[in-house]
């Protein structure tokens, strides 16, 4: 899709973060947006601006690990613009907890988001995209899909799955006219580590964190990106029709040290060290 101008973009986790810069990035290019989030308050305090400041947005409250909800999210757009040209399957949660401490509900609600949440809109919108015989799905995985720490554990087994989908899809979707992108950032500098706020009251979340937010921290001050800089790479990957977006030059160094890691057998090691 070279041309994005009066085309409608959906775009989940569109109050916060790369979502929401996103969206803006998208009005700028002439979009209408519909501005899907769990979080109500902030998704109108939000919409409500853009609107003012001229976009074309419509804000849909939904949780993406509800396919009842994500199919209603098609018929809201639908029944606002008509057709659906590019879905961003951007909103992902971090429960903080390493595998070994993290709760039966805890990897409900980060499958729940990460995974399935994908999984529904892909299968949701792409059904509709391919009878327009037009469209783009990017899907939000990030380096967390392709290399580890020991810190994420339910995250990173929730990313890797999406990098699984994202691949999956774009070969099934080839010749449809729909294309597919896989966004793997580093850190970018949002409120992913404030995750919990939308965590169901069963989780037992927030609770204290266990990731060394320290050091994450010390990293985001060096390597944290712009969510504006990471929406401008999104809709370049879109008009080239790109698979892989990969954000951060590190990414590509942990990708190469893993498939040695792979070639040679060998255990990876933390890359915080220790
Ligand atoms: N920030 C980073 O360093 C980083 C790096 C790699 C990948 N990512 C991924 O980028 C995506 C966007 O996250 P972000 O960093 O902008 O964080 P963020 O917390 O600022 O934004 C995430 C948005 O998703 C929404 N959301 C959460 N649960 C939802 C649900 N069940 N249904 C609908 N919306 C829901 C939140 O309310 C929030 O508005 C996520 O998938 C995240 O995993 C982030």
């Amino acid at each position: 899709m070279k041309e994005l101008n009066n085309k409608t973009a959906v775009i989940t986790g569109a109050a916060s973060g790369i979502g929401l810069a996103l969206t803006e990035r998208c009005i700028g290019e002439g979009m209408k947006v519909v501005m899907a989030d769990i979080e109500a308050p902030k998704l109108s305090l939000e919409a409500a601006r853009l609107r003012d400041a001229g976009g074309d947005v419509l804000d849909v409250v939904v949780d993406v690990a509800d396919d009842v909800q994500v199919e209603a999210l098609k018929d809201a757009a639908l029944g606002a613009y008509g057709a659906v040209h590019l879905l961003v399957n951007n909103a992902g949660v971090a429960s903080g907890r390493t595998h070994l401490r993290s709760r039966p509900a805890d990897l409900r609600w980060v499958m729940g988001v990460n995974v399935l949440g994908v999984a529904y809109g892909v299968s949701t919108f792409g059904r509709l995209m391919v009878e327009q015989g037009e469209g783009h799905i990017v899907n939000t995985a990030s380096e967390a899909g392709l290399s580890a720490t020991p810190f994420l554990g339910s995250y990173h087994t929730s990313k890797y799955a999406v990098v699984g989908l994202s691949e999956a899809l774009s070969m099934e979707l080839a010749g449809t006219g729909v294309g597919v992108s896989c966004l793997c950032p580093e850190l970018v500098d949002t409120k992913i580590f404030e995750s919990t706020r939308n965590a169901p009251a069963d989780t037992g979340l927030p609770m204290p964190p266990e990731i060394p937010i320290d050091q994450i921290e010390a990293m985001m001050g060096t390597t944290a990106m712009d969510p504006a800089d990471v929406a401008a790479d999104i809709i370049y990957a879109v008009k080239a029709n790109r698979f892989w977006i990969i954000t951060h030059q590190v990414t590509l160094d942990r990708i190469a040290t893993r498939n040695r890691d792979l070639e040679l057998g060998r255990a990876p090691r933390s890359p915080m060290g220790g």
